[in-house]
């Protein structure tokens, strides 16, 4: 299909050069000429880009520009040579990119094609963001997609690795074998084997079929692998051999079993610190590491948070069959100014409760709650569920919903209060002094209080702090772990190495 131009005409000369060069490049052109008929035109025409060749900086370009740039249609801007700063200007218009006069005819449609081509895959991706780090992470999917070398992710939580990884299988010639994705943090260390690798019968206790694993599941397709970070060392030699040879033996099992699968991995945390600090096997890390795409933290890309917000409002109004909200500029400035230790997935749940929950037409600064701006984070997202639809049984279930996660935000509240981590408690001793001088043994205990002496090595403090967290809950690891900031996996690890059990 071809692709087709809206050209404006506040510059005629110019327009006319351009709109010859872009039906020569087998385009499909239109012409307007006032910018206050853009939007009627864009209706009728739906172009794929809109291309203003003038008066950039009078108010009908920022309506025509606003008119459009929701939706599918690119917009580039021709900007004066006097203007300064293209790069903000494009940002502060919500263009999705600038060239300066005079321009090359041939370089106009050079880049209106690749502008052209970049939304349309971001439209196929769902990814969304103008900024030069998203842009540069749409290129790396479209050169990855098509081999079959092992990617790894890198990203905060909630950034977009999920969705990078599935444009990348999406857009590989497995997109029609299967995706299967693995959360490698939410199983504990033996299950994960067997979900990875599949067993045999009688295996271990309770396997009472042979079970095959996501490896063998994944064959042809792509495996996703979440959070490979929190791999246990045993999997990560496993890994290793897969990655390696594509083989691998189900738990119990004699047979190597060979596979074509993709890797595609993603992580929240840097594999190289884990590395350094030897958690993560440095050989596994190389491997890995052949391919990289690294999703920068929302607060770095704020020019992308209205783009988004808009496209936000208007998808989940449609989901949730609300009246279309807008947004004033207060509350969008707001936004921006956020911080997003959540990113990208914190930002659609505020969206997604703001255009359920706000009470008025519009939504407005005073709707978006306090600890978002502070930067405190919300407790618990609450996340819903699409109900579409619309009818009253569905709007009830989801207002029931909301009350059932406002009651669980409340009870985790009180459960956090009452498990408030006790204070490390930082005494100073002189050399002479023992510490039972200063502090009974029995009252250590009791107060689960860490109590620090000069000469003790970090691991000393360590091992002192998950001790009284073990007392504390007495010894649910689950609790203690939580209570530490750490997984569950790493406290069983550092429990057997400081063998305190
Ligand atoms: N660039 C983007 N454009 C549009 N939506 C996005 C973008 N990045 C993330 N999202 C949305 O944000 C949410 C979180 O994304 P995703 O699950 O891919 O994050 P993640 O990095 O895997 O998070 P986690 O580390 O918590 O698993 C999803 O709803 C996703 O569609
Ligand atoms: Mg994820």
């Amino acid at each position: 299909m071809a692709h087709r131009v809206l050209i404006t005409m506040d510059e005629l000369e110019s327009a006319v050069r351009l709109n010859a060069a872009f039906e020569a490049a087998q385009f499909e052109t239109a012409m307007v000429s006032a910018l206050d008929d853009v939007r009627a035109t864009v209706l009728k025409e739906d172009p794929d880009l809109l291309l203003l060749t003038g008066g950039l900086h009078e108010s009908a370009a920022a309506r025509a520009i606003a008119a459009v740039r929701d939706g599918h249609v690119a917009t580039l801007g021709l900007l004066e040579p006097t203007d300064a700063d293209p790069a903000s200007a494009a940002l502060r218009l919500g263009l999705t990119a600038t060239l300066i006069k005079p321009v090359d005819a041939a370089e106009v449609v050079a880049l209106g094609r690749r502008l052209i081509e970049r939304k349309r895959l971001q439209e196929r991706t769902r990814i969304l963001g103008d900024h030069p780090a998203i842009q540069e992470v749409l290129i790396k999917i479209e050169q990855m997609a098509p081999v079959t070398s092992t990617v790894l992710i890198q990203g905060e939580s909630g950034s977009g690795k999920e969705l990078v990884a599935r444009a990348i299988h999406d857009l590989s010639p497995r997109r029609a074998k299967p995706f299967i994705a693995v959360n490698c943090a939410a199983l504990p260390e033996t299950l994960l084997e067997s979900e990875l690798f599949g067993h045999e019968k009688g295996a271990f206790t309770g396997a009472a079929e042979r079970r095959l694993g996501r490896f063998e599941l994944a064959d042809t397709g792509t495996i996703f692998l979440d959070e490979i970070g929190e791999i246990p060392p045993s999997v990560q030699v496993k890994l290793l051999r897969v990655l390696e040879t594509r083989t691998f033996f189900r738990v119990g099992g004699v047979q190597p079993i060979k596979v074509d699968v993709r890797v595609v991995a993603a992580t929240n945390r840097s594999l190289r610190d884990s590395v350094g600090l030897g958690e993560f096997r440095d050989d596994l890390y190389y491997r890995l590491n052949v391919l990289t795409i690294y999703l920068p933290p929302l607060r770095e890309r704020r020019g992308d948070i209205p783009l988004l917000v808009r496209r936000f409002v208007r998808e989940l109004s449609e989901t949730h069959d609300r009246p279309f909200k807008g947004i004033t500029a207060e509350a969008m400035q707001r936004l921006v100014e956020a911080p997003w230790p959540g990113n990208v997935r914190q930002l659609r749940n505020l969206i997604e409760s703001m255009v359920v929950l706000a009470p008025g037409r519009e939504i407005r600064a005073s709707d978006i709650p306090p600890d978002v701006l502070e930067g405190a984070g919300r407790l618990l997202p609450v996340r819903i569920g699409a109900t579409g639809g619309g009818h009253p049984s569905q709007e009830l279930e989801f207002i029931l919903r909301n009350i059932m996660d406002l009651r669980l935000q409340l009870e985790e509240v009180r459960r956090r209060l009452d498990e408030r981590p006790q204070r490390v408690q930082v005494i100073e001793l002189g050399e002479s002094h023992p510490v039972a001088d200063v502090l009974p043994a029995n009252e250590v205990e009791e107060r689960g209080s860490v109590v620090y002496r000069p000469g003790m090595r970090m691991a000393d403090v360590e091992k002192e702090a998950i001790s009284a967290a073990l007392t504390q809950h007495r010894g649910n690891r689950r609790k203690a772990a939580e209570m530490l900031g750490i997984g569950e996996r790493t406290l069983y690890r550092k429990i057997k190495a400081y063998k305190l059990d």
